[in-house]
């Protein structure tokens, strides 16, 4: 795999290039406006502002925000289907869900304006992924209320693109098309890359002699050593992107391709901070992260709380905008294991050291006698011996880097369900 070299200058947008006190006068001035238009607009901010006892104009420097309350997946839920809206329904010109694994999904909703705001986001991540106009690109991302597809879609055509709108699903199929249409772009899941690799080798094809040169992994995540994995098993540069629908979608940070450091954030148009998960307070050391919108039209908002962990750095590749580090996790898919954090990312981290196992595992959490038990059932190499050996392999590894004890069962090749999408990582049977 060759070094990417940087894009020259007059690729960028001119944003791109400014300064960083340029660019936080103008978060200043897009946040005044937000504020304004979230408090004048939408009841729910009308109200949380005024019991809070703060005013919009109470925001004279960046840090102010500071000041203002956060805004929650409750808040979006309870305010269902329309009521996070900021302007009339008739301005809106698209709507997205999220599936929401309980209770009612949450909407957001895009005018005209958003959406154009979204297919640059997204045709500067594209590009900071290596992508370049004339690139065919192979979008595996599901297509339709969840973000992924359109997202990567609209953003890779304003890139200049030529786009296979593949979406998720009919793998056989997918490696078909990748063979046919020879795309220097693929856009998917991680998780769902790997089920692409699997039916390379099934169709008797070797991944690293496909066209593919980049792939724009997201929407769940994936560690350091999957990186490696990937690269090393398909050729391809893999880079992070990153993005939730209440934010607007994929294209809120994206990782620069020559130097895969962490993802730079679009600060033009989304300012994060980062507090910490119990008590709210900054936590510049790092925690869950925190997102207000500077330019959304139909739905601001305001200081949401993502769930997802991380911390923010100085930027690099792109020195006004800062990166954060790859979401190692969510305070909600974190498993607490007799008192013991554990998150799937250091399981995963694990799992891809042994040389026999495979990366496809699944965590199954039980309650046999009153404590709780998790068992990681993952998959042996296709070929690979000593699956006992690669089993206690593991539960050492768990034991002495994450701390509790585990029990490992290493099961057949293609025996674990497949995801094409998002993964679900953790099976919860504790009150079954
Ligand atoms: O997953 C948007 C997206 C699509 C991002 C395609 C990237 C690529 P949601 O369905 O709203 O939107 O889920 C958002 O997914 O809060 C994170 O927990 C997780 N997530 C997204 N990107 C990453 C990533 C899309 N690169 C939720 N690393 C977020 C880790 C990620 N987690």
């Amino acid at each position: 795999m060759r070094p990417f070299p940087p894009p020259s200058p007059e690729e960028l947008d001119p944003v791109e290039r400014v300064s960083r006190d340029e660019l936080m006068a103008l978060q200043l001035e897009r946040l005044r406006w937000t504020l304004s238009h979230a408090y004048d607009n939408v009841p729910l901010y009308r109200r949380k502002f005024d019991e809070h006892g703060v005013h919009p104009a109470d925001c004279r420097s960046l840090d102010d925000l500071a000041l203002f309350p956060f805004t929650t997946k409750e808040d979006l839920r309870e305010s269902y289907p329309f009521g996070m809206f900021a302007v009339p329904r008739e301005r809106v010109a698209r709507i997205h869900a999220s599936s929401g694994t309980t209770g009612r999904p949450t909407v957001v909703g895009y005018t005209q304006g958003d959406l154009d705001v979204w297919a640059q986001v997204m045709a500067r991540s594209i590009r900071a992924s290596g992508g370049r106009p004339g690139d065919v690109v192979h979008v595996a991302y599901g297509y339709g209320l969840f973000t992924g597809g359109l997202g990567a879609h609209y953003g890779a055509e304003r890139l200049g693109c030529t786009v296979v709108p593949v979406s998720g699903g009919m793998t056989a199929r997918q490696v078909q098309l990748i063979t046919d249409f020879r795309p220097r772009v693929i856009m998917v899941t991680p998780s769902y890359l790997l089920a692409l690799l699997d039916e390379f080798a099934a169709q008797g094809l070797d991944p690293r002699e496909s066209s593919l040169e980049i792939g724009i992994f997201g929407a769940e995540p994936w560690t350091e050593r999957m990186r490696a994995e990937i690269e090393e098993r398909f050729d391809l540069h893999a880079v992070d992107i990153y993005g939730l629908s209440e934010v607007m979608g994929p294209g809120v940070a994206n990782e620069c391709v020559e130097t895969k450091d962490g993802l730079h954030v679009w600060e033009d148009h989304f300012y994060p901070e980062t507090v910490d998960p119990f008590t709210g307070q900054p936590a510049p050391e790092g925690g869950e992260l925190v997102f207000t919108s500077l330019t959304k039209e139909a739905m601001p908002v305001v200081r949401y709380r993502t769930r997802d962990l991380t911390r923010l750095l100085p930027g690099t590749a792109r020195p006004a905008f800062r990166r954060m580090e790859k979401v190692t996790g969510r305070t909600d898919d974190m498993i607490i294991l007799r008192g013991v954090n554990v998150f799937p990312t250091q399981i995963e981290e694990l799992v891809l050291r042994v040389p026999a196992l495979s990366p496809h595992f699944q965590l199954h959490l039980t309650r046999p006698d009153r404590l709780d038990v998790l068992t990681v059932r993952v998959e042996a190499r296709p070929g690979a011996g000593g699956r006992e050996e690669a089993g206690r392999e593991l539960r050492h590894a768990v034991k002495a880097n994450v701390g509790v004890s585990v029990e490992v069962e290493v099961v057949d090749p293609e025996t674990l369900e497949r995801s094409v999408g998002k993964l679900k990582r953790v099976v919860d049977r504790r009150h079954d």
